[in-house]
């Protein structure tokens, strides 16, 4: 497995709208080899969650995870999750603001509405279909990697930028619970 670079911000393969994987592509090597590869990056940055063009790759495809972990016990664990060509569908209007971050947006974070609850259609590392209702935090991690998959970033989420915080003054003034990015 290899480690990958990840864009940031500025760079265009972020703002583009990612191409579909042909459901053929899903068992090559190739495909098997590059997830692989965006969960090893993403444990690598301590990120909840990739997608495939924060590695310079435009496809469809995005790794969630969070880890129980002594370190962070106030996060909600995720199972690995692999989705490749997601949907999400608002359950409800009801949103829920807290505070986002981006391996592509390093030493930033701000606050963040999402929808409480959406519902996934994805196809999963092997193909298969997946389709699961969530809330709260995997809810929202699900949310900002899939768009990420639309060329959107967190701050284009944001209806005011008054939170924005670097991440110094964020862990001095407004830190909630332990760092996180996605
Ligand atoms: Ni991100």
């Amino acid at each position: 497995m290899a480690i990958l670079k990840v864009a940031r911000l500025g760079h265009p393969i972020l703002r583009r709208v990612a191409d579909p994987l042909p459901p053929e592509a899903i068992p090559t090597p190739e495909t098997q080899r590059f997830i692989d590869d965006m969960i090893e990056t993403m444990r690598e940055h301590d990120g909840v969650g990739l997608a495939a063009p924060q590695v310079h790759v435009s496809r469809q495809i995005a790794v969630l995870e969070v880890q129980g972990s002594p370190r962070y016990p106030d996060l909600p664990a995720v199972p690995l999750t692999v989705l490749i060509n997601p949907a999400l569908t608002p359950l409800g209007d009801e949103t829920v603001e807290e505070w986002e971050g981006c391996l592509s947006i390093p030493d930033l974070r701000g606050r963040v509405p999402r929808y409480r609850a959406v519902r996934l259609e994805a196809l999963g590392r092997q193909g298969e279909p997946v389709e699961l209702v969530v809330k709260e935090f995997f809810a929202r991690v699900l949310q900002h990697e899939c768009d990420h998959l639309k060329g959107r970033v967190y701050l284009d989420r944001m209806p005011d930028l008054g939170s924005l915080a670097h991440l110094r003054e964020w862990t001095r003034y407004w830190l909630p619970g332990p760092e996180r990015e996605e």
